[in-house]
């Protein structure tokens, strides 16, 4: 079996201290780096834009998921693939082709993430699963770390694994928001593969420990 992911949400870090949290998941067991955009219009709060990434990049030294929460991505796919993104995930709700996004998000040498809202039924990704690399359900309303995970979410995990198999796709899942020990477990035995932790991390006492458990945890 795959081992099981945790990607660390760079929101959550100490901003006057950004290299130093930067190293912090260098030198940790955390597998991938992951970026929150946010424009202020797709979601109620702006976060930082390319020349903060470009700074990021500069000194990450792990695989690079950013996560636009922003309107008509299609604007940057070119500008994410030349700031050293990996995986680059766009929200359903903010492409009207999302088809022509996920192959333009290829052209440009990266894997294509689709980020799914709360709200929005997993169903909807079915016509297009063998294109997504990754899908990224969101256990929260996008748009802030530190809120609650919304239960809901198992459901659509255990939808969504289903449908992957019925359509012999590689996709892999991921969640977003609100990831804590109390849900890690629970959440990889029916089928993500790469757990998102912002506050839970970051806000610990000793945070690259706190990855090493996690990692632990779901990787049983
Ligand atoms: C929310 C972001 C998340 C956020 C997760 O809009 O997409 O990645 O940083 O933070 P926590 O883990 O604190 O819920
Ligand atoms: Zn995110």
């Amino acid at each position: 079996m795959n081992s099981k992911l945790i990607a660390p949400s760079l929101l959550a870090a100490d901003f006057a201290n950004l290299q130093r949290d930067i190293e912090l998941i260098n030198q940790s067991d955390a597998d991938w780096f992951h970026i929150d955009i946010m424009d202020g219009v797709f979601v109620p709060n702006i976060s930082f834009g390319m020349p903060v990434l470009k700074a990021i990049t500069k000194h990450a030294k792990k695989f690079i998921d950013v996560h636009l929460m922003i309107v008509d991505p299609d604007r940057y796919i070119k500008d994410f693939a030349d700031l050293g993104a990996n995986m680059l995930t766009v929200h359903y709700e903010a492409c009207n082709h999302l088809h022509r996004s996920l192959q333009s998000i290829k052209q440009h040498k990266m894997q294509a993430g689709v980020a799914l809202n709360p709200h929005t039924n997993v169903e909807l990704l079915r016509d297009c699963i063998q294109d997504i690399d990754m899908v990224c359900l969101m256990s929260v309303n996008p748009g802030f770390g530190g809120q609650h995970f919304i239960e809901r979410t198992f459901e659509k995990v255990k939808q969504l694994r289903r449908m992957i198999e019925e359509e012999n796709a590689t996709t892999k899942i991921e969640i977003d928001g609100g990831v804590t020990d109390k849900n890690a477990e629970k959440l990889v035995e029916i089928g993500a593969d790469v757990l998102v932790a912002g506050s839970y991390v970051f806000k610990a006492e000793n945070p690259k420990q706190t990855i090493t458990e996690l990692k632990k945890m779901i990787n049983k």
